[in-house]
This record gives C-alpha cells, sequence and structure tokens, in this order.
C-alpha cells in the first residue's frame, strides 16, 4: 500500500496506478444499482444540481464508507469520498475543486480518458482498468469520451477550490467551461 500516492501529483505525471486494496463486488454492485436507480440527488459541489448533467456526484454508500475505514486508513477524513456518474462524451475540462482524485471505476462501456495540449489536440489518452485505483490528473484539460457511455466510479478527493484566476484555466486561457460559469453566477449572486 503506497501511501505516498497522497501526496501532489507532479504535472508531468496523467495517471498512476495504485496498490491499494480492491473494494468487494457487493460493494461495487449496490454503488451501480444506487446510480442506475435514477433516485440519487446529485451533490457536486460548484454545479447546478441538473440529474442529467454530463458529470454529476453522488454521495457515496455507507457500505463502501465503512469499508473504508478499515481498508483505506491513511485517507484522511476531510477527503471527499463520491460516487461519480459520467454520461460521455463529458469535453474537455480541468477540475476546480482538486488537482487530482483517486478513481475506481465500476463500469466503463467502452469509455476513453484522453488529456490535451492547449488547442485541445490529444496529448495522451488511456484506458482506466476496471476495478483498479488510479490516481488521476485533473489540472490538465481532459475528456472521457465513448459511445453514449455511462461511467460509474467511486472517486476519493481533497476538497481544494482551485483559486488561481476564474475566468482563466490553468494555462491562462480564457475559460468557458460551464461549472467556472455557473460558479462566477453564484459568486455574484452571493455578493448581490
Ligand atoms: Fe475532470
Amino acid at each position: 500500500m503506497n501511501i505516498s500516492m497522497l501526496e501532489p501529483m507532479p504535472l508531468n505525471i496523467l495517471h498512476r496506478e495504485l496498490d491499494w486494496p480492491i473494494v468487494p463486488d457487493n460493494i461495487c454492485q449496490e454503488i451501480i444499482d444506487s446510480v442506475l436507480s435514477g433516485k440519487l440527488e446529485n451533490i457536486r459541489e460548484i454545479d447546478s444540481p441538473t440529474t442529467n448533467a454530463p458529470f454529476v456526484m453522488y454521495p457515496i454508500t455507507d457500505s463502501f464508507i465503512e469499508w473504508a475505514k478499515v481498508n483505506l486508513p491513511f485517507i484522511p477524513d476531510d477527503y471527499k469520498k463520491r460516487i461519480q456518474r459520467i454520461y460521455c462524451p463529458l469535453s474537455p475540462h480541468i477540475d476546480h475543486l482538486r488537482t487530482c482524485s483517486y478513481n475506481f471505476v465500476l463500469t466503463t462501456e467502452g469509455s476513453t480518458t484522453n488529456w490535451h495540449n492547449n488547442d485541445l489536440s490529444i496529448l495522451e489518452t488511456f484506458n482506466y482498468k476496471p476495478r483498479t485505483w488510479y490516481q488521476h490528473q485533473s489540472q490538465i484539460k481532459h475528456s472521457v469520451v465513448g459511445s453514449s457511455a455511462i461511467r460509474i466510479a467511486i472517486c476519493i478527493f481533497k476538497f481544494e477550490l482551485q483559486i488561481r484566476d476564474w475566468n482563466k484555466d490553468f494555462t491562462g486561457n480564457v475559460n468557458d467551461s460551464e461549472a467556472v460559469r455557473n460558479f462566477m453566477n453564484e459568486k455574484k449572486k452571493g455578493m448581490g
């Protein structure tokens, strides 16, 4: 078990496999079933809570929390544990709540992750293997593609607002992502 993988991810590494314990099948299946039930509430922190958004976050199950206490004891309590659901394609973006995440993909249906250069040309392509823990670089533009695939994953991350310039992305380019626009609108409302 490599605890050092909780350290920040260097920008020259896009993904790395972790030797963390594998989540048992019954806990995985419970998570998949709960997502497919359509009854979960989107709790994504900065986006508008539309159920059919390409990217949503749901609360993780109690059984995963209990399992993680025993099997992933090195994860600090202030790290968020979420279910992440993606409808492909998810367009290129950088994450504004975290620098990296620890992901355990449950269903892929052939989805592929790309990282992009500034001009959106593909820097690297990677297929996350299901039922394997990875650290995912989210400060470099990335997208998830796959013909109408739904991807469900367990996602653990430290909530860190990446406050540089909210109007610009990591590379200094003007950022027009929907998540950032929504966040800026909420911020303006709060100040008004
Ligand atoms: Fe992302």
